[in-house]
Protein backbone atom coordinates (compact mmCIF):
# COMPACT_ATOMS: atom_id res chain seq x y z
CA UNK A 1 0.00 0.00 0.00
CA UNK A 2 1.28 3.23 -0.67
CA UNK A 3 2.47 5.43 1.70
CA UNK A 4 1.09 8.99 0.18
CA UNK A 5 -0.03 11.24 2.70
CA UNK A 6 -3.62 13.59 2.51
CA UNK A 7 -1.37 16.81 1.61
CA UNK A 8 0.86 14.65 -1.18
CA UNK A 9 -2.88 13.51 -2.87
CA UNK A 10 -4.84 16.66 -2.40
CA UNK A 11 -2.00 18.31 -4.48
CA UNK A 12 -3.15 16.29 -7.79
CA UNK A 13 -6.31 18.10 -7.63
CA UNK A 14 -6.36 21.66 -8.36
CA UNK A 15 -10.15 23.37 -9.00
CA UNK A 16 -9.54 23.37 -12.71
CA UNK A 17 -7.19 20.90 -13.38
CA UNK A 18 -5.70 17.41 -12.12
CA UNK A 19 -2.55 15.95 -11.95
CA UNK A 20 -1.34 13.34 -14.65
CA UNK A 21 -0.54 10.94 -11.97
CA UNK A 22 -4.65 10.29 -10.66
CA UNK A 23 -4.21 8.27 -14.10
CA UNK A 24 -0.95 7.05 -14.63
CA UNK A 25 0.11 6.21 -10.70
CA UNK A 26 -0.01 2.58 -9.86
CA UNK A 27 -0.12 3.05 -6.05
CA UNK A 28 -2.82 5.56 -6.33
CA UNK A 29 -4.98 3.05 -8.65
CA UNK A 30 -4.42 0.79 -5.73
CA UNK A 31 -4.86 3.41 -3.12
CA UNK A 32 -8.53 4.25 -5.15
CA UNK A 33 -9.20 0.16 -4.71
CA UNK A 34 -9.13 0.57 -1.09
CA UNK A 35 -10.49 4.33 -0.62
CA UNK A 36 -13.05 4.44 -3.12
CA UNK A 37 -14.29 0.88 -4.25
CA UNK A 38 -13.77 -0.37 -0.39
CA UNK A 39 -15.69 2.53 1.18
CA UNK A 40 -18.11 3.96 -0.85
CA UNK A 41 -21.40 2.01 -2.37
CA UNK A 42 -20.39 0.18 -5.59
CA UNK A 43 -23.14 -1.02 -7.74
CA UNK A 44 -22.97 -4.72 -8.03
CA UNK A 45 -26.24 -5.95 -10.46
CA UNK A 46 -29.58 -5.85 -10.96
CA UNK A 47 -31.99 -8.76 -8.66
CA UNK A 48 -33.42 -9.71 -12.17
CA UNK A 49 -30.34 -11.34 -13.03
CA UNK A 50 -30.97 -13.60 -9.97
CA UNK A 51 -34.77 -14.24 -10.04
CA UNK A 52 -34.66 -17.89 -8.47
CA UNK A 53 -33.07 -19.40 -5.27
CA UNK A 54 -29.94 -20.99 -6.33
CA UNK A 55 -28.98 -17.95 -8.71
CA UNK A 56 -26.34 -16.23 -8.56
CA UNK A 57 -23.89 -13.40 -10.65
CA UNK A 58 -20.25 -12.84 -9.79
CA UNK A 59 -18.66 -10.22 -10.62
CA UNK A 60 -16.18 -7.74 -8.67
CA UNK A 61 -15.80 -4.70 -6.12
CA UNK A 62 -12.56 -3.18 -7.16
CA UNK A 63 -10.95 -6.02 -7.54
CA UNK A 64 -12.37 -7.99 -5.21
CA UNK A 65 -14.38 -10.89 -6.67
CA UNK A 66 -18.01 -10.97 -5.07
CA UNK A 67 -20.86 -13.05 -5.78
CA UNK A 68 -24.65 -11.56 -5.57
CA UNK A 69 -26.86 -15.00 -4.99
CA UNK A 70 -30.52 -15.52 -4.48
CA UNK A 71 -30.81 -17.68 -1.66
CA UNK A 72 -33.25 -20.54 -0.58
CA UNK A 73 -34.87 -18.20 1.86
CA UNK A 74 -35.64 -15.82 -0.91
CA UNK A 75 -33.11 -13.00 0.20
CA UNK A 76 -30.21 -11.79 -1.79
CA UNK A 77 -26.57 -12.30 -0.31
CA UNK A 78 -24.18 -10.19 -1.72
CA UNK A 79 -20.85 -12.27 -0.47
CA UNK A 80 -17.50 -12.85 -1.35
CA UNK A 81 -16.07 -15.29 -4.19
CA UNK A 82 -13.51 -16.94 -1.60
CA UNK A 83 -12.79 -20.16 -0.03
CA UNK A 84 -12.04 -20.27 3.77
CA UNK A 85 -9.63 -22.43 3.09
CA UNK A 86 -6.95 -21.47 1.10
CA UNK A 87 -8.75 -18.39 -0.97
CA UNK A 88 -9.49 -19.99 -3.70
CA UNK A 89 -11.98 -17.89 -5.82
CA UNK A 90 -15.17 -20.55 -5.82
CA UNK A 91 -17.19 -19.42 -8.20
CA UNK A 92 -15.64 -19.35 -11.27
CA UNK A 93 -18.68 -18.91 -13.76
CA UNK A 94 -20.63 -15.60 -14.48
CA UNK A 95 -23.42 -16.75 -14.06
CA UNK A 96 -26.08 -19.59 -13.04
CA UNK A 97 -27.94 -21.69 -10.87
CA UNK A 98 -26.53 -23.90 -7.87
CA UNK A 99 -27.81 -25.86 -4.94
CA UNK A 100 -24.26 -24.65 -2.97
CA UNK A 101 -21.10 -24.01 -4.18
CA UNK A 102 -17.91 -25.81 -3.60
CA UNK A 103 -13.97 -25.37 -3.87
CA UNK A 104 -12.20 -26.59 -6.58
CA UNK A 105 -9.34 -27.42 -4.65
CA UNK A 106 -10.32 -29.33 -1.95
CA UNK A 107 -14.05 -30.07 -2.40
CA UNK A 108 -15.05 -27.59 0.60
CA UNK A 109 -18.60 -26.67 -0.09
CA UNK A 110 -20.72 -23.36 0.75
CA UNK A 111 -24.36 -22.40 0.87
CA UNK A 112 -25.77 -19.87 -1.26
CA UNK A 113 -25.94 -17.12 1.36
CA UNK A 114 -22.09 -17.67 1.96
CA UNK A 115 -22.06 -19.97 4.86
CA UNK A 116 -19.72 -22.51 5.28
CA UNK A 117 -21.65 -25.99 4.53
CA UNK A 118 -19.34 -29.40 4.35
CA UNK A 119 -15.78 -30.17 5.05
CA UNK A 120 -13.96 -32.92 3.15
CA UNK A 121 -12.48 -35.15 5.70
CA UNK A 122 -13.29 -33.32 8.99
CA UNK A 123 -11.87 -35.94 10.93
CA UNK A 124 -8.69 -34.02 10.17
CA UNK A 125 -9.01 -30.98 12.03
CA UNK A 126 -9.19 -31.96 15.34
CA UNK A 127 -8.37 -28.55 16.96
CA UNK A 128 -10.26 -26.57 14.78
CA UNK A 129 -14.33 -26.16 15.65
CA UNK A 130 -15.95 -25.31 12.21
CA UNK A 131 -18.40 -22.13 12.78
CA UNK A 132 -20.89 -21.60 9.73
CA UNK A 133 -20.23 -18.01 9.10
CA UNK A 134 -16.93 -17.26 10.57
CA UNK A 135 -15.41 -20.18 8.40
CA UNK A 136 -18.14 -19.40 5.14
CA UNK A 137 -17.04 -17.00 2.44
CA UNK A 138 -17.96 -14.06 4.08
CA UNK A 139 -20.67 -11.78 3.42
CA UNK A 140 -19.86 -8.33 2.46
CA UNK A 141 -20.13 -5.63 5.05
CA UNK A 142 -23.64 -3.93 3.67
CA UNK A 143 -25.94 -4.21 0.72
CA UNK A 144 -29.54 -3.27 -0.49
CA UNK A 145 -31.53 -2.43 -3.43
CA UNK A 146 -33.79 0.28 -4.78
CA UNK A 147 -36.08 -0.85 -7.47
CA UNK A 148 -33.60 -4.14 -8.30
CA UNK A 149 -30.77 -2.53 -8.43
CA UNK A 150 -28.34 -3.68 -5.60
CA UNK A 151 -25.34 -2.12 -4.62
CA UNK A 152 -23.10 -3.05 -1.76
CA UNK A 153 -20.28 -1.26 0.48
CA UNK A 154 -17.32 -3.34 1.65
CA UNK A 155 -17.18 -0.52 4.77
CA UNK A 156 -19.98 -0.56 7.35
CA UNK A 157 -19.70 3.11 7.89
CA UNK A 158 -20.62 6.31 5.58
CA UNK A 159 -24.19 6.88 4.82
CA UNK A 160 -27.01 4.65 4.15
CA UNK A 161 -27.73 3.94 0.39
CA UNK A 162 -30.59 6.13 0.57
CA UNK A 163 -29.22 8.90 1.33
CA UNK A 164 -25.74 8.12 -0.65
CA UNK A 165 -28.22 7.24 -4.10
CA UNK A 166 -29.88 10.86 -3.54
CA UNK A 167 -31.46 12.61 -6.32
CA UNK A 168 -30.22 9.62 -8.03
CA UNK A 169 -32.79 7.21 -6.73
CA UNK A 170 -35.89 9.75 -8.46
CA UNK A 171 -33.95 8.38 -11.80
CA UNK A 172 -34.41 4.43 -11.02
CA UNK A 173 -38.03 5.53 -9.98
CA UNK A 174 -38.77 6.85 -13.49
CA UNK A 175 -37.20 3.98 -15.42
CA UNK A 176 -39.52 1.79 -13.60
CA UNK A 177 -42.49 3.68 -13.93
CA UNK A 178 -41.94 4.11 -18.11
CA UNK A 179 -42.39 0.21 -17.99
CA UNK A 180 -45.57 -0.64 -18.31
CA UNK A 181 -45.62 -3.05 -15.80
CA UNK A 182 -43.58 -1.05 -13.61
CA UNK A 183 -40.20 -2.39 -13.31
CA UNK A 184 -37.58 -3.67 -14.99
CA UNK A 185 -35.39 -6.32 -16.24
CA UNK A 186 -31.82 -7.42 -16.63
CA UNK A 187 -31.90 -9.92 -19.22
CA UNK A 188 -31.06 -9.21 -22.92
CA UNK A 189 -27.37 -10.54 -22.68
CA UNK A 190 -24.31 -8.13 -22.36
CA UNK A 191 -21.44 -6.30 -24.57
CA UNK A 192 -18.23 -6.14 -22.29
CA UNK A 193 -15.06 -5.05 -24.00
CA UNK A 194 -11.45 -3.83 -22.49
CA UNK A 195 -9.51 -0.51 -22.99
CA UNK A 196 -6.49 0.85 -22.22
CA UNK A 197 -6.99 3.61 -20.04
CA UNK A 198 -7.98 4.47 -16.51
CA UNK A 199 -11.19 3.86 -15.35
CA UNK A 200 -12.00 7.68 -14.65
CA UNK A 201 -11.75 8.10 -18.26
CA UNK A 202 -14.72 6.47 -18.78
CA UNK A 203 -16.73 7.75 -15.48
CA UNK A 204 -16.14 11.78 -17.04
CA UNK A 205 -16.65 10.56 -20.99
CA UNK A 206 -20.22 10.03 -19.59
CA UNK A 207 -20.46 13.45 -18.79
CA UNK A 208 -18.96 14.98 -21.52
CA UNK A 209 -21.07 16.69 -24.16
CA UNK A 210 -18.29 18.85 -25.77
CA UNK A 211 -16.67 15.81 -27.67
CA UNK A 212 -19.49 13.88 -29.78
CA UNK A 213 -19.09 16.32 -32.77
CA UNK A 214 -15.12 15.67 -32.56
CA UNK A 215 -14.36 11.99 -32.13
CA UNK A 216 -17.74 10.96 -33.52
CA UNK A 217 -17.58 12.55 -36.54
CA UNK A 218 -17.28 9.24 -37.91
CA UNK A 219 -20.19 8.14 -37.73
CA UNK A 220 -21.95 11.32 -38.76
CA UNK A 221 -23.54 11.93 -42.36
CA UNK A 222 -21.74 14.35 -44.58
CA UNK A 223 -24.98 16.63 -43.59
CA UNK A 224 -23.48 16.54 -40.17
CA UNK A 225 -26.41 14.32 -38.63
CA UNK A 226 -25.37 11.00 -37.29
CA UNK A 227 -27.43 8.12 -37.47
CA UNK A 228 -30.57 7.33 -35.74
CA UNK A 229 -30.63 6.24 -32.17
CA UNK A 230 -33.63 5.95 -31.13
CA UNK A 231 -36.25 4.19 -32.15
CA UNK A 232 -38.62 5.98 -34.59
CA UNK A 233 -35.64 8.78 -34.70
CA UNK A 234 -35.60 9.60 -38.64
CA UNK A 235 -33.54 12.80 -38.17
CA UNK A 236 -30.88 11.66 -35.92
CA UNK A 237 -28.23 13.29 -33.53
CA UNK A 238 -27.90 16.80 -35.49
CA UNK A 239 -24.00 17.35 -34.74
CA UNK A 240 -23.75 20.87 -36.80
CA UNK A 241 -26.32 23.73 -37.49
CA UNK A 242 -24.86 24.00 -40.66
CA UNK A 243 -21.54 23.02 -42.86
CA UNK A 244 -18.53 23.44 -40.12
CA UNK A 245 -20.67 25.05 -37.46
CA UNK A 246 -20.76 22.33 -34.29
CA UNK A 247 -24.29 22.94 -32.35
CA UNK A 248 -23.89 23.08 -29.22
CA UNK A 249 -24.77 20.73 -26.55
CA UNK A 250 -25.35 23.24 -23.58
CA UNK A 251 -28.35 23.43 -23.57
CA UNK A 252 -28.61 20.07 -22.17
CA UNK A 253 -27.38 21.24 -18.71
CA UNK A 254 -24.87 19.37 -16.62
CA UNK A 255 -26.30 18.49 -12.95
CA UNK A 256 -23.84 17.68 -10.01
CA UNK A 257 -24.69 16.23 -7.18
CA UNK A 258 -23.21 14.95 -3.87
CA UNK A 259 -21.18 11.45 -3.44
CA UNK A 260 -19.84 12.58 -7.13
CA UNK A 261 -22.99 11.75 -8.92
CA UNK A 262 -23.65 13.73 -11.85
CA UNK A 263 -26.25 13.67 -15.21
CA UNK A 264 -27.06 15.41 -17.95
CA UNK A 265 -30.89 16.51 -19.12
CA UNK A 266 -32.55 14.72 -21.59
CA UNK A 267 -32.33 14.72 -25.13
CA UNK A 268 -35.63 16.02 -26.87
CA UNK A 269 -38.43 14.08 -27.09
CA UNK A 270 -39.25 12.76 -30.69
CA UNK A 271 -42.29 11.95 -32.85
CA UNK A 272 -41.90 8.45 -33.00
CA UNK A 273 -44.59 6.74 -35.29
CA UNK A 274 -43.08 3.21 -35.08
CA UNK A 275 -45.88 0.57 -34.45
CA UNK A 276 -44.53 -0.68 -31.28
CA UNK A 277 -43.81 2.95 -30.19
CA UNK A 278 -47.60 3.16 -30.31
CA UNK A 279 -48.66 0.45 -29.01
CA UNK A 280 -46.08 1.07 -26.06
CA UNK A 281 -47.72 4.52 -25.67
CA UNK A 282 -51.06 2.88 -25.44
CA UNK A 283 -50.26 1.16 -22.43
CA UNK A 284 -48.69 3.64 -20.95
CA UNK A 285 -52.13 5.70 -21.31
CA UNK A 286 -53.95 2.93 -20.05
CA UNK A 287 -52.49 2.88 -16.90
CA UNK A 288 -51.59 6.34 -16.15
CA UNK A 289 -53.47 8.78 -18.31
CA UNK A 290 -52.34 10.77 -21.40
CA UNK A 291 -51.26 13.42 -19.35
CA UNK A 292 -49.17 11.31 -17.07
CA UNK A 293 -47.85 9.39 -19.63
CA UNK A 294 -46.84 12.34 -22.10
CA UNK A 295 -44.35 13.79 -18.56
CA UNK A 296 -42.93 9.74 -18.10
CA UNK A 297 -41.95 10.18 -21.98
CA UNK A 298 -40.29 13.39 -21.30
CA UNK A 299 -37.03 12.63 -20.17
CA UNK A 300 -35.46 14.48 -18.08
CA UNK A 301 -31.73 13.20 -17.85
CA UNK A 302 -29.39 11.42 -20.51
CA UNK A 303 -26.36 10.05 -18.79
CA UNK A 304 -26.95 9.20 -15.03
CA UNK A 305 -23.85 8.68 -13.39
CA UNK A 306 -23.57 6.54 -10.04
CA UNK A 307 -20.02 7.48 -8.85
CA UNK A 308 -18.00 5.62 -9.01
CA UNK A 309 -18.56 2.51 -11.03
CA UNK A 310 -22.06 2.59 -12.55
CA UNK A 311 -23.75 4.84 -15.76
CA UNK A 312 -27.40 4.56 -17.04
CA UNK A 313 -29.21 5.83 -20.00
CA UNK A 314 -32.81 6.02 -20.90
CA UNK A 315 -32.15 6.25 -24.76
CA UNK A 316 -31.97 2.55 -25.89
CA UNK A 317 -32.03 1.71 -21.79
CA UNK A 318 -29.01 0.35 -20.71
CA UNK A 319 -27.00 -0.10 -17.61
CA UNK A 320 -22.66 0.10 -18.05
CA UNK A 321 -20.68 -1.30 -15.08
CA UNK A 322 -17.25 -0.10 -14.96
CA UNK A 323 -14.94 -2.47 -13.65
CA UNK A 324 -11.04 -1.29 -13.05
CA UNK A 325 -8.69 -3.67 -13.70
CA UNK A 326 -5.35 -2.20 -13.31
CA UNK A 327 -4.15 1.68 -13.71
CA UNK A 328 -4.20 1.52 -17.41
CA UNK A 329 -6.71 -1.35 -18.20
CA UNK A 330 -10.57 -0.99 -17.40
CA UNK A 331 -13.44 -3.42 -18.68
CA UNK A 332 -16.85 -2.10 -19.72
CA UNK A 333 -19.95 -4.17 -19.38
CA UNK A 334 -23.30 -2.80 -21.05
CA UNK A 335 -26.31 -4.56 -19.85
CA UNK A 336 -29.35 -3.76 -21.79
CA UNK A 337 -32.74 -2.61 -19.73
CA UNK A 338 -35.80 -4.42 -20.47
CA UNK A 339 -39.01 -2.27 -19.67
CA UNK A 340 -41.62 -5.26 -18.08
CA UNK A 341 -44.83 -5.28 -20.53
CA UNK A 342 -43.35 -2.91 -23.28
CA UNK A 343 -43.78 -5.04 -26.99
CA UNK A 344 -41.41 -7.42 -27.91
CA UNK A 345 -40.12 -5.73 -30.65
CA UNK A 346 -39.61 -2.67 -29.16
CA UNK A 347 -36.87 -4.35 -26.89
CA UNK A 348 -35.24 -6.20 -30.08
CA UNK A 349 -35.27 -2.62 -31.73
CA UNK A 350 -33.28 -1.54 -28.16
CA UNK A 351 -31.12 -4.46 -29.02
CA UNK A 352 -30.09 -3.65 -32.36
CA UNK A 353 -29.44 -0.06 -31.39
CA UNK A 354 -27.14 -1.12 -28.50
CA UNK A 355 -25.24 -3.14 -31.30
CA UNK A 356 -24.77 -0.40 -33.29
CA UNK A 357 -23.82 1.72 -30.51
CA UNK A 358 -22.02 -0.48 -27.43
CA UNK A 359 -20.74 -3.41 -28.85
CA UNK A 360 -17.01 -3.99 -29.09
CA UNK A 361 -17.33 -3.15 -32.56
CA UNK A 362 -19.59 -0.33 -32.91
CA UNK A 363 -19.91 2.59 -33.99
CA UNK A 364 -19.03 5.13 -31.16
CA UNK A 365 -17.79 3.17 -28.73
CA UNK A 366 -15.12 2.38 -30.81
CA UNK A 367 -13.95 6.49 -31.16
CA UNK A 368 -14.26 6.42 -27.52
CA UNK A 369 -11.92 3.86 -26.38
CA UNK A 370 -9.38 5.02 -29.17
CA UNK A 371 -9.14 8.28 -27.25
CA UNK A 372 -8.96 6.50 -23.94
CA UNK A 373 -5.73 4.84 -25.09
CA UNK A 374 -4.50 7.92 -26.66
CA UNK A 375 -4.51 9.43 -23.96
CA UNK A 376 -3.36 7.05 -21.10
CA UNK A 377 -0.22 7.42 -23.74
CA UNK A 378 -0.38 11.04 -24.53
CA UNK A 379 -0.44 11.87 -20.50
CA UNK A 380 3.26 10.64 -20.10
CA UNK A 381 4.72 13.21 -22.16
CA UNK A 382 6.56 15.89 -19.37
CA UNK A 383 5.93 18.80 -21.07
CA UNK A 384 2.52 19.57 -18.82
CA UNK A 385 1.61 17.49 -16.19
CA UNK A 386 -1.94 18.54 -15.94
CA UNK A 387 -5.34 17.83 -17.74
CA UNK A 388 -7.03 20.85 -17.79
CA UNK A 389 -11.01 20.65 -16.78
CA UNK A 390 -11.57 24.65 -16.78
CA UNK A 391 -14.65 24.22 -19.18
CA UNK A 392 -17.64 26.45 -17.42
CA UNK A 393 -20.53 28.40 -17.69
CA UNK A 394 -23.21 29.81 -15.61
CA UNK A 395 -24.01 27.95 -12.95
CA UNK A 396 -26.52 27.88 -10.04
CA UNK A 397 -27.00 25.75 -6.59
CA UNK A 398 -29.87 24.31 -6.08
CA UNK A 399 -31.54 23.59 -2.30
CA UNK A 400 -30.89 20.20 -2.83
CA UNK A 401 -26.98 20.99 -3.07
CA UNK A 402 -27.27 19.94 -7.21
CA UNK A 403 -25.18 22.22 -9.20
CA UNK A 404 -26.58 23.02 -12.70
CA UNK A 405 -24.62 24.00 -15.62
CA UNK A 406 -24.02 24.23 -19.15
CA UNK A 407 -23.78 20.89 -21.01
CA UNK A 408 -20.14 21.56 -22.30
CA UNK A 409 -18.83 22.30 -18.71
CA UNK A 410 -16.34 20.28 -17.41
CA UNK A 411 -18.10 20.55 -13.63
CA UNK A 412 -19.10 17.24 -13.58
CA UNK A 413 -15.41 15.89 -14.16
CA UNK A 414 -14.67 18.71 -11.27
CA UNK A 415 -17.42 17.03 -8.83
CA UNK A 416 -15.80 13.78 -9.65
CA UNK A 417 -12.68 15.15 -8.57
CA UNK A 418 -14.42 16.61 -5.53
CA UNK A 419 -15.64 13.36 -3.99
CA UNK A 420 -12.50 11.60 -5.52
CA UNK A 421 -10.82 13.88 -2.95
CA UNK A 422 -13.50 13.33 -0.32
CA UNK A 423 -12.60 9.24 -0.38
CA UNK A 424 -8.61 9.44 -1.12
CA UNK A 425 -8.33 11.29 1.72
CA UNK A 426 -10.28 10.91 4.22
CA UNK A 427 -11.64 7.93 3.47
CA UNK A 428 -15.02 8.63 4.43
CA UNK A 429 -17.55 9.54 1.94
CA UNK A 430 -19.00 12.94 1.19
FE1 LIG B 1 -18.25 9.50 -26.92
Amino acid sequence: MSNYCADHIASLVQPDRVHRDVYEDPKLFNLEMDRIFGRSWVYVGHASQVPNPGDFFATRIGLQPVVMTRHSDGEIYVVYNRCAHRGVKVVNEECGNAGRFMCMYHGWTYDTNGDLDFVTQEEGYPNHKFEKARDGMGRVAQWGAHNGFVFANLSSSGPSLQDWLGENSGFLDDVAISAPDGRVEVSGGVHRYLFHGNWKMQVENLIDMYHPAYSHESSSAKSGQQFSRREGDKGGIQFFEKRGKVRSMDGLGTHALPHGHTWQGGLPPLENTSESHREYVALLEKKHGPDRTREILTKKRHNVIFYPNMAMQELNPHIRVIRPVAVNRTEIFIYPVKLCGAPDTMFRDQLVNLNRTHSPTSLVQTDDVEAFARAQEGMLASGNKWILLARDGPKETLPSGRIKTTGTSEEGMRNHYRAWLNYMCSGSPT
